[in-house]
C-alpha cells in the first residue's frame, strides 16, 4: 500500500527542518519497505510570492488527497503590514479550517539529556509529560463577526456545543491512556463563552468517571505551568489559550525547537513543529529539526499506526541528545554543536541501529 504525504515546507526555516524530517521518513521507508509518495505544495509567504494567495486551491486539493500532511513553518515579516487576508498565517488557518483539523495535540515532554537546557530548575521539570489538547477550528480565531475598521477592531469568541464536546472527548480519551487527569483551562470568571465551555466539559466528563477533571482559569494555569508543571497530565483548552500555553510549555522542555504537534480531523491530519518560521536564522543550516522530526513520529503513530517506527524516532532523538549532540538553540559548553543537516543525519543513523 502506498502512503501519500503532502509536504508543505512553507517559510523561513520551514524548508530546512522539513527536509530533515523527510530524510527520516525516507530512512524508515527503506528499512521497513514502506511505499511513501511525497507531494510538495506551497503555503504561507512562499505561496503569496508565487500565487498571490497564502493558500492556493491546488495546495488544499493536494492535502485533501493525502493520507497525511507535513508542514514546516509559516510567517514572513515581509507581509506584516499588508491586509489581513494577505498574511502568510492565513494559509495555515485556511488549511486547518479547510481540512477540518479541530484537534491539536501538543505534547511537552522532557528528554533526559536536555534537563539542563531549560531555564527552569531540574527538579521542577524532571519527568514532566504534558499533553496539550487545543481546540483548533473555533473560538476567537474563527468567530464571526470579526473586522478591522478605521476606529475599531473586533473578534468574536464563540463555541458551539458540538465543538466543545468533540475536543473534550479527544482530551478524555487521551487521558485514559495516560495518567487519567484532565485540566480544562478557561476564563470562566469573566467570559460567558468560558462558562459555557465549562458546563459542556462537565457534561462530557460524566462519560469518563475514571478520569479526574480539574478546572483552571487560564491566568492561573500560566502560573502553575512554571510553578509546578508536574501537576498536569492532559490540558484541555480552546484555540487562543492553547496557542499561548503551548509556547509556554515548550520552554519547560528547553527549547521551542523541541515541540511537535498533530492536528487531527475526520479525514486527513497535519503534522508540524510548534515553533514558527524563525526568519532571523533562516537559510543558515542551524535551525533545530527535532520538533519536525518528532512531528513525523506523531504522523507514523496517529495516521499510519506504525507504532514501532514512531517509537524508534523518539528513541533515536533521545539517544542523539544523550550523546551530547545539539543544535545551537540547545547547546552548552559540554555538548557538540551540529547543524540542521547533521542533526537529521545523526537521528537517521540512530534509527538504523534501532530498527531491525
Ligand atoms: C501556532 C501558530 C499559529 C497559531 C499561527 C502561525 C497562525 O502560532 O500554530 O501556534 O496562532 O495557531
Ligand atoms: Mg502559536
Amino acid at each position: 500500500m502506498q502512503l501519500k504525504i503532502a509536504v508543505l515546507p512553507g517559510d523561513g526555516i520551514g524548508p530546512e527542518v522539513v527536509s530533515e524530517a523527510v530524510k527520516v521518513l525516507k530512512c524508515i521507508s527503506e528499512i521497513r519497505s514502506i511505499d511513501l509518495l511525497f507531494d510538495y505544495a506551497d503555503v504561507g509567504g512562499v505561496a503569496l510570492e508565487r500565487h498571490d494567495t497564502p493558500l492556493p486551491s491546488e495546495t488544499l486539493d493536494i492535502c485533501r488527497a493525502s493520507d497525511a500532511v507535513l508542514l514546516g513553518a509559516i510567517g514572513d515579516p515581509k507581509w506584516d503590514n499588508g491586509p489581513s487576508d494577505k498574511r502568510p498565517e492565513r494559509g495555515l488557518l485556511g488549511l486547518r479550517e479547510g481540512l477540518g483539523l479541530f484537534a491539536n495535540l501538543r505534547p511537552a515532554k522532557i528528554y533526559p539529556g536536555l534537563i539542563n537546557a531549560s531555564t527552569l530548575k531540574p527538579e521542577i521539570i524532571q519527568d514532566i509529560d504534558i499533553l496539550i489538547v487545543r481546540e483548533l477550528t473555533g473560538g476567537i480565531y474563527f468567530g464571526k463577526p470579526a473586522a478591522i475598521e478605521e476606529d475599531r477592531g473586533y473578534n468574536t469568541m464563540v463555541y458551539e456545543r458540538h465543538e466543545v464536546e468533540r475536543i473534550a472527548r479527544i482530551a478524555f480519551d487521551a487521558a485514559r491512556k495516560r495518567n487519567k487527569r484532565v485540566t480544562s483551562v478557561d476564563k470562566a470568571n469573566v467570559l460567558q463563552v468560558s462558562q459555557f465551555w465549562r458546563k459542556v466539559v462537565l457534561q462530557v466528563a460524566q462519560e469518563y468517571p475514571d478520569v479526574e477533571l480539574v478546572h483552571m482559569y487560564v491566568d492561573n494555569a500560566a502560573m502553575q505551568l512554571v510553578r509546578w508543571p508536574k501537576q498536569f497530565d492532559v490540558i484541555l483548552t480552546g484555540n487562543m489559550f492553547g496557542d499561548i500555553l503551548s509556547d509556554q510549555a515548550s520552554m519547560l522542555t528547553g527549547s521551542l525547537g523541541m515541540l511537535p504537534s498533530a492536528s487531527l480531523g475526520a479525514k486527513t491530519a497535519l503534522y508540524e513543529p510548534v515553533h514558527g518560521s524563525a526568519p532571523d536564522i533562516a537559510g543558515q543550516n542551524k535551525a533545530n529539526p527535532i520538533a519536525t522530526i518528532a512531528s513525523v513520529s506523531m504522523m507514523l503513530k496517529h495516521s499510519f499506526s506504525l507504532l514501532e517506527e514512531a517509537q524508534a524516532i523518539e528513541n533515536a532523538i533521545a539517544a542523539v541528545l544523550e550523546k551530547g549532540a545539539r543544535t545551537p538553540d540547545i547547546a552548552d559548553t559540554k555538548t557538540t554543536t551540529l547543524n540542521t543537516q547533521e542533526m537529521g543525519d545523526a537521528i537517521c543513523k540512530e534509527i538504523e541501529n534501532i530498527l531491525p
